[in-house]
């Protein structure tokens, strides 16, 4: 469907050229003094120099040019600007439009097109902890609003699959446990389908084997070695690795899922590995890599550089791969598998240099067409209330199922204590306000930004929050439910300054979502919804919806009312949360 702007746009250019100038000084915006009217044109002015004559004389023969049908008010004003309010009638039909079309109307920029939204970066054998959670929210919000746009979505959750941090636990646990079959040179039997170690033991396994890695080299040399021996392909250690792999993987499932968090592809940096040598060749070959103090790097340097840009390492001088280099092969893989337009990666800011260094040379090399588009998105920290990085009481890293559960008591204990829904529904009400209140709360800031964690704030019914936003669908959902079937009801003209409101903010939806895609920003949504919620409070507030007894005009509202709760329903879809029966 076509933006309002874009309509009122076409119409005011018209009428410019009726008055007999040019088209182009006719570009209406969003007004900035609301209290005035909803858009304005200030074309006069600048159409006033090029004709030499006064812009109010201008703004003054372009108004009589304007269908009167389209606003209610249609002004010009000193010094020549020109301000409208668009008619009821104009907004009935755009909204009936609105109502009827398939997703609302929204231009499906990306069909056609393939985006891979690299939105995991779990590390197995780690827990999750709270540094996943924003990338795991803000990704998979901007990929649902993505493939909203049309575009074909591919998730990617790029496990951390093959570092050093394999070595370690086999390294460990061949420490804890020398006799198992795995480290038998001369085994050639099956390897048990069951691991000799259970996800707790592995959890406790690798910081064991991290901090030793740390006191004692020689230790650090034989995860080291069991590293490049599992990267080498030594069997044992790759059925360490696959029951690694299983349980890892397992844990990680359920804490995504509850979440509403979903990949769609679960290839790690594993998978990379393969594509690491013929890719290496063709960067020898083009002439664009140098050795420098043993190991191999891309320049990727550019004269207009503010800071200093450090080559790209490929192969560290023990002859191992690093992140980079792995990164870089994981775009290989991309485009060969998937062919996408774009890849967005989403991790914390401080890896800004690293996908700078990764792009640049991926560029160069031609691993991505020059149309592909890479696009890092680095977000900002999530702090405790003393403004410092979150932490646990005791002052550790928070595990990620450890604040979701945190975050599900405290709302729990809400929802029991105000009595909100019968027994039986209490824990799936609890569920979708505690994921509402997590989500948003974050989601609501620009990405960039750090934030501070506040649970009371976060899980506030009142505010701009999401069990607000969730309370507001609840209450027209219950309003519709009193009403019966309203699906079929259509939009009227409003009727009071309240419906207008409410109509008005509807019509934002289109621009809202398209910013908050071109600006990779689900706040934008947040801001959008949040500004829809309280017009339909408003609304809601000062209007007899079921006590009105002209029964067209209460139709009317409630077709009203209808559409409120899709597009709020569409947006907190988009945001990854939905509202509950009753709350
Ligand atoms: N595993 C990485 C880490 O823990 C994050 C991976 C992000 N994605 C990527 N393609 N580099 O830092």
């Amino acid at each position: 469907m076509e933006k309002i702007l874009d309509i009122i746009t076409a119409k005011m250019q018209q009428a410019f050229v009726d008055a007999g100038y040019e088209a182009s000084f006719g570009r209406v915006t969003v007004s900035n003094r609301p209290d005035l009217c909803e858009y304005q044109c200030n074309g006069a002015l600048a159409a006033a120099k090029q004709y030499k004559c006064a812009p109010i004389a201008i703004a003054n023969s372009v108004v009589e040019k304007l269908d009167a049908n389209d606003y209610d008010m249609v002004e010009a004003v000193m010094p020549g600007f020109i301000n409208l309010k668009l008619s009821g009638a104009f907004l009935q039909k755009y909204l009936e439009e609105m109502r009827t079309a398939e997703d609302f109307g929204i231009s499906k920029l990306g069909a056609g097109k393939t985006i891979v939204v690299d939105y995991g970066g779990p590390n197995v054998a780690k827990p999750l902890h709270i540094g996943h959670l924003r990338s795991a929210i803000i990704g998979e919000s901007l990929k649902r609003l993505y493939k909203f746009f049309g575009y074909h979505t591919i998730g990617d959750i790029h496990l951390g699959d093959w570092g050093l941090q394999m070595g370690l636990i086999i390294a460990e646990l061949r420490e804890r446990q020398p006799d198992l079959c795995y480290f038998d040179p001369d085994y050639t039997g099956e390897y048990p389908a069951e691991p000799p170690f259970t996800i707790s033991e592995l959890e406790q396994i690798y910081p064991a084997a991290s901090a030793k890695k740390k006191e004692d080299p020689e230790f650090a040399d034989k995860a080291h070695t069991a590293t490049f021996e599992l990267q080498s392909g030594r069997p044992g250690y790759r059925a360490i690795w696959q029951h690694i792999m299983k349980l890892s993987v397992a844990d990680m499932t359920k804490i995504y899922d509850d979440l509403d968090v979903h990949f769609e592809s679960w290839l790690g940096e594993s998978d990379a590995d393969p594509y690491i040598p013929a890719m290496l060749e063709d960067i020898k070959a083009k002439g664009l890599a140098v050795l420098s103090e043993g190991a191999l790097v891309m320049p990727v340097a550019e004269e207009s550089d503010k800071k200093e840009v450090p080559p790209c390492i490929l192969v560290k001088s023990d002859g191992s791969a690093i992140y980079a280099t792995t990164d870089l092969a994981t775009m290989v893989q991309r485009m060969q598998d998937w062919g996408p337009d774009k890849i967005l990666y989403l991790t914390d800011k401080r890896q800004a240099l690293h996908f700078e260094q990764v792009f640049r040379a991926a560029r160069k090399s031609g691993i991505v067409k020059p149309e592909t588009e890479l696009e890092h998105i680095g977000f900002g920290t999530m702090n405790g209330k003393d403004g410092k990085p979150f932490k646990t009481r005791e002052g550790g890293v928070m595990r990620l199922e450890n604040l979701i559960a945190d975050m599900t008591d405290f709302v729990r204990a809400k929802v029991v204590e105000n009595q909100i829904v019968a027994e039986a529904e209490v824990e799936q009400t609890t569920k979708k306000i505690a994921m509402a209140a997590l989500k948003y709360g974050d989601l609501s800031n620009q990405p960039t930004k750090d934030y501070i964690f506040d649970m009371d704030r976060f899980a506030a019914f009142e505010g701009n929050t999401g069990p607000y936003i969730l309370y507001t669908i609840v209450r027209i959902k219950s309003i519709l439910a009193r009403y019966g079937a309203w699906e079929h009801l259509q939009i009227q003209i409003p009727s009071n300054s309240y419906a207008k409101d409410l109509q008005l903010a509807i019509t934002k939806f289109g621009p809202s979502l398209e910013s908050a895609l071109s600006n990779s920003a689900p706040n934008l949504i947040c801001a959008y919804i949040y500004e829809l919620a309280g017009a339909a409070n408003k609304f809601y507030h000062e209007t007899p919806i079921l006590k009105e007894e002209d029964q067209e005009k209460k139709a009317g509202y409630i077709a009203l009312m209808g559409l409120t709760k899709r597009i709020l329903e569409q947006c907190t879809a988009l945001l990854g949360f939905e509202a509950p029966e009753k709350m």
